[in-house]
C-alpha cells in the first residue's frame, strides 16, 4: 500500500526521491536549471569587475558587474578548449576574464579580446564569446536562470505560492551582511525545504525559539488573526536573540506594526528569507548530491548597524545560528531514516500545507505527478 492511499494524508516524496543519484540529476535539470535560483547578495558584485561563481545543479556560472555597471552571467567555460575560467573561491576584482589555461581573455561583456601566441592567425575573434545566461537582482539578492523561456524574475517571484514579494516592505536591498555562515548538511535539499515549510517540529526542535514566538508552539508558522502572514513575539520580547537588551533599530515597516514580528518565505527552489524585528537571515541551498546540501546563510542588518554596531550583535547571530543548526541536525536525522530499506514514502498532514505546495510545484516541474 502506498501512503497516498491513507485517507486524510497527502503523499510526499519516496525513498528514491530522497536518496537516488538518478533523481538528483533529473531535478538539477528540471528544477534548478529551469527556474530562477538564488546565488548570492548584490553587495558581492558592488564594483565593476567584481565576480562571483555559483553552482546551479551541474553547471558552474560566472557572474560579473561590467563597465556599464550591469550584471552579466556566463557559463564558466572558456570557448577555446573548454577550461573552467574561475574557481568557486575565485571572487575578486578584475577588468577582464582571463582563462588560466592558455590565457584567452574575455571582456566583462563576454567577448574574446585577446588570444596570445595567435597574433599571426586570422581566425574570427568577433564570433567568439562566452555563453550568456540570465541574471537579475531583487531586494539586494542575485538570481540566475539557465532557462531562456522563464518569466522575468519579479514576475516569477509574484507567482510563487509563498508570496516573497510581500517582504519588499522591509527594504532588504538597503541592508548589509554582517556575517555569512556555511554549513554542510548531510541531507537532501528537499528534506531541508520540507523542514522549513512547517512548524510541527518547532516545539521539540526549537524550544528557545518557541519561547520568543508563541504561535510556533502550536505547530503553526503564522497566526490565524494576522492576514499579513506575520507571527508576533511574546509580550516583552523585542528581538530574536539570546538577549532582549539590545538597543538595535527596527527594520523599515516594523515600526508600523502593533507587535514585534517575524515573517518567513521560502523562495522555490533554493532560498529562505527570515525577517525579524532587527535583522534578516537569508539562506541559500546548494545541492551537492542526493544526500548533501551546502547551506549558506547571510545575516543582514541596517547599514548603520552593520557599519558601526551600537551593541554586541553576538546574541542575535548566535541565536539564529543555533536555530539553523537545529534544523540541519534534524534534517540529517530524517535523511538517515529515509535511507532505510524499510522506508517507502513520506506523507504530509493537513497542517503541512506549505510542504504540500512545495511537493506540488516540484511535481509540476519534474512531471512526476
Ligand atoms: S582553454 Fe581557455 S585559453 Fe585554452
Ligand atoms: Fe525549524
Amino acid at each position: 500500500m502506498t501512503i497516498s492511499n491513507i485517507q486524510g494524508l497527502r503523499a510526499s516524496f519516496t525513498r528514491d526521491e530522497y536518496t537516488a543519484s538518478s533523481v538528483f540529476e533529473k531535478e538539477m535539470r528540471e528544477v534548478f536549471a529551469a527556474n530562477w535560483c538564488h546565488v548570492g547578495q548584490s553587495y558581492q558584485l558592488g564594483h565593476v569587475g567584481d565576480r562571483l561563481v555559483a553552482q546551479i545543479g551541474d553547471e558552474s556560472i560566472l557572474i560579473v558587474r561590467n563597465k556599464e555597471g550591469e550584471l552579466r552571467a556566463y557559463y564558466n567555460v572558456c570557448q577555446h578548449r573548454g577550461s573552467q575560467l574561475c574557481d568557486e573561491s575565485g571572487s575578486g576584482y578584475g577588468g577582464a576574464i582571463a582563462c588560466p589555461y592558455h590565457a584567452w581573455t574575455y571582456s566583462l561583456n563576454g567577448k574574446l579580446v585577446s588570444a596570445i601566441h595567435h597574433d599571426q592567425e586570422s581566425f574570427d575573434r568577433e564570433c567568439i564569446a562566452l555563453k550568456q545566461v540570465r541574471v537579475d537582482e531583487w531586494q539586494g539578492n542575485l538570481f540566475v536562470n539557465l532557462n531562456e523561456q522563464a518569466l522575468p524574475l519579479v514576475e516569477w517571484l509574484g507567482s510563487l505560492y509563498s508570496k516573497p514579494r510581500q517582504l519588499e516592505k522591509f527594504e532588504m536591498g538597503s541592508l548589509k551582511t554582517v556575517l555569512t555562515t556555511i554549513d554542510e548538511a548531510q541531507a537532501n535539499w528537499k528534506v531541508l525545504v520540507e523542514n522549513y515549510s512547517e512548524c510541527l517540529h518547532c516545539s521539540t526542535v526549537h524550544p528557545e525559539l518557541c519561547d520568543l514566538v508563541p504561535v510556533y508552539k502550536t505547530g503553526k508558522t503564522t497566526q490565524d488573526d494576522r492576514p499579513d502572514w506575520g507571527a508576533s513575539l511574546a509580550v516583552g520580547k523585542t528581538a530574536i536573540a539570546f538577549s532582549q537588551d539590545e538597543a538595535l533599530p527596527l527594520l523599515t515597516s516594523m515600526d508600523d506594526m502593533d507587535d514585534y514580528s517575524v515573517f518567513g518565505a521560502y523562495v522555490y527552489p533554493n532560498m529562505l528569507i527570515d525577517v525579524m524585528p532587527t535583522c534578516v537571515a537569508i539562506s541559500t541551498y546548494i545541492p551537492r548530491s542526493a544526500t548533501h546540501t551546502t547551506v549558506v546563510t547571510n545575516y543582514l542588518f541596517p547599514a548603520e548597524v552593520a557599519d558601526n554596531p551600537p551593541v554586541d550583535l553576538g546574541p542575535t547571530l548566535s541565536f539564529n545560528d543555533l536555530v539553523n543548526k537545529q534544523d540541519i541536525s534534524v534534517s540529517e536525522r530524517v535523511q538517515r531514516g529515509v535511507a532505510s530499506q524499510s522506508f517507502t514514502q513520506a506523507y504530509h498532514t493537513e497542517m503541512e500545507k506549505y510542504a504540500q505546495r512545495f511537493v506540488k510545484q516540484y511535481r509540476q516541474d519534474t512531471q512526476t505527478a
